[in-house]
C-alpha cells in the first residue's frame, strides 16, 4: 500500500512515497538553510513562502522519476502539527486538495509521533514496548511506546528544547544557523572535559529536562572569559555538548530501566549528533539494552516518517475530514 507523505512544519519542504509504512520508495527534502542563514534562524514568513514555491515540484520529484502514478497512491499523510502555522498550512492545504482531486483518503498526523516512526524505516527496528527519546528543535520528550499508535509521555522539558539550546549556544559563539550541526562539528575538535558546565537533572527519579541553565552557564562563561569565543571555541562546544549528552543519556536509560524496556529509540534532529548516538549506545550495551537510531537523513524533518505513521491510521480505516485544521502546539497530553 503506497502512501504519499507531506511535511512542511518548519523549514524543510518534503514529500515521500512509502510502501506499507516501512519501505521508502522516494524521499525528497528541499532545504531552506540558505534562505534563513542570513537571519541566524528560521524566519516563519520566509519559510511559508518557500514552501509555496517548492511544494508542487517536490511532490512531482517524489513521484515522476520513481515511476509512481498518482492513481497508485492509496492515501496521503500530512503533518497537521505542531509547527509554524503558515508552514503547516501550505502542506495541509496541498494534501487536502491533492486527496480531493484523486478521491483518496488523507490523514493529518502529529509531527512528533512522526519522528518516532523514523526508526521503522530502518531494516532493524525496535520491538514493542520501547522508550523513545525525541530531541528536536522545539521538543525534548521521553515516550513509552507500546504500539504503532499508542504512546505515553514519561517526561518533557520544562523550559528550552534540547535542539534550541544547541541553536542558541551556536548563536552565542557567533556560529549561527543551523546551530546543532555546527556545534556537533566544532565539538569533535574539542576537549569535552575542559569546562565543567552544569548537568541539570532536576530530579534524578523523574524524566523531565531543563536546558535553560546550561545555556546561561555558557553565556556567563563567555562573558567572564574574554577571548574565549576565539581561543576556546572547540572546548566550549565539546564541553557544552557533553553536559547535554550526559543528561539525555542518564534520563533515557533510567526510563528504559523503570519501564523494563529492552529497546531505546533516539529520534529527531538532535539524534544526528554523533556523541549522543555513541554515548547512549555505549551505556545501553552494558545493561543489555538495544539502541535504535534512524539514518541521518531521517533524523531531521522528512516526509517519509510522516507517510510511515499515516499508513497505520489509514490501514485502520481512519482518515481526516476537509474541515480539519493545523495546530501549532501539542494537541493533547498523550501526544
Ligand atoms: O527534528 P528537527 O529537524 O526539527 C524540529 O522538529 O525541530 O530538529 C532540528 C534541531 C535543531 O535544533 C538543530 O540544531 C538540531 O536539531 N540538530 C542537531 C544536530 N543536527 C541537527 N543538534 C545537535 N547535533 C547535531 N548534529
Ligand atoms: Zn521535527
Amino acid at each position: 500500500m503506497l502512501v504519499l507523505g507531506i511535511e512542511t512544519s518548519c523549514d524543510e519542504t518534503s514529500a515521500s512515497v512509502v510502501a506499507d509504512g516501512k519501505s521508502v520508495i522516494s524521499s525528497i527534502i528541499a532545504s531552506q538553510v540558505e534562505a534563513h542563514h542570513p537571519y541566524g534562524g528560521v524566519v516563519p514568513e520566509i519559510a511559508s513562502r518557500k514552501h509555496i514555491e517548492y511544494i508542487v515540484s517536490v511532490v512531482n520529484e517524489a513521484l515522476i522519476p520513481f515511476g509512481i502514478q498518482k492513481k497508485q497512491l492509496a492515501g496521503i499523510a500530512v503533518t497537521q502539527g505542531p509547527g509554524l502555522i503558515g508552514s503547516l498550512l501550505v502542506g495541509l492545504s496541498f494534501a487536502k486538495a491533492f486527496a480531493y482531486g484523486l478521491s483518496i483518503p488523507w490523514i493529518g498526523v502529529n509531527h512528533l509521533i512522526g519522528h518516532i516512526h523514523s526508526v521503522f524505516l530502518e531494516p532493524e527496528c525496535p520491538q514493542f514496548p520501547f522508550v523513545a527519546l525525541l530531541v528536536s528543535g522545539g521538543h525534548t520528550i521521553i515516550y513509552h511506546v507500546t504500539d504503532y499508535l499508542t504512546y505515553d509521555i514519561l517526561g518533557t522539558t520544562l523550559d528550552d528544547a534540547c535542539g534550541e539550546a544547541f541553536d542558541k549556544v551556536s548563536k552565542m559563539l557567533g556560529c549561527g544557523y543551523p546551530g546543532g550541526t555546527i556545534i556537533g562539528q566544532l565539538a569533535e575538535k574539542g576537549n569535552p572535559n575542559a569546562i565543567q558546565f552544569p548537568r541539570t537533572f532536576i530530579d534524578k527519579s523523574n524524566f523531565d529536562f531543563s536546558f535553560s541553565g546550561i545555556k546561561t552557564a555558557v553565556s556567563r562563561y563567555i562573558q567572564t572569559h574574554p577571548n574565549s569565543v576565539h581561543d576556546e571555541l572547540f572546548d566550549i562546544s565539546a564541553s557544552f555538548q557533553e553536559a547535554v549528552v550526559d543528561v539525555l543519556t542518564y534520563k533515557i536509560l533510567h526510563a528504559a530501566r523503570v519501564t523494563g524496556c529492552r529497546s531505546i529509540a533516539i529520534v529527531g534532529g538532535v539524534a544526528a549528533n554523533t556523541r549522543l548516538r555513541q554515548k547512549v549506545t555505549e551505556s545501553a550495551i552494558k545493561e543489555n539494552i538495544h539502541v535504535f537510531v534512524p539514518s541521518i537523513k531521517y533524523c531531521g524533518d522528512n516526509a517519509a516518517m510522516i507517510a510511515a505513521l499515516g499508513y497505520h491510521y489509514l490501514i485502520n480505516g481512519e482518515s481526516s475530514c476537509f474541515d480539519h485544521d493545523v495546530y501549532t502546539k501539542k494537541k493533547s497530553k498523550s501526544l
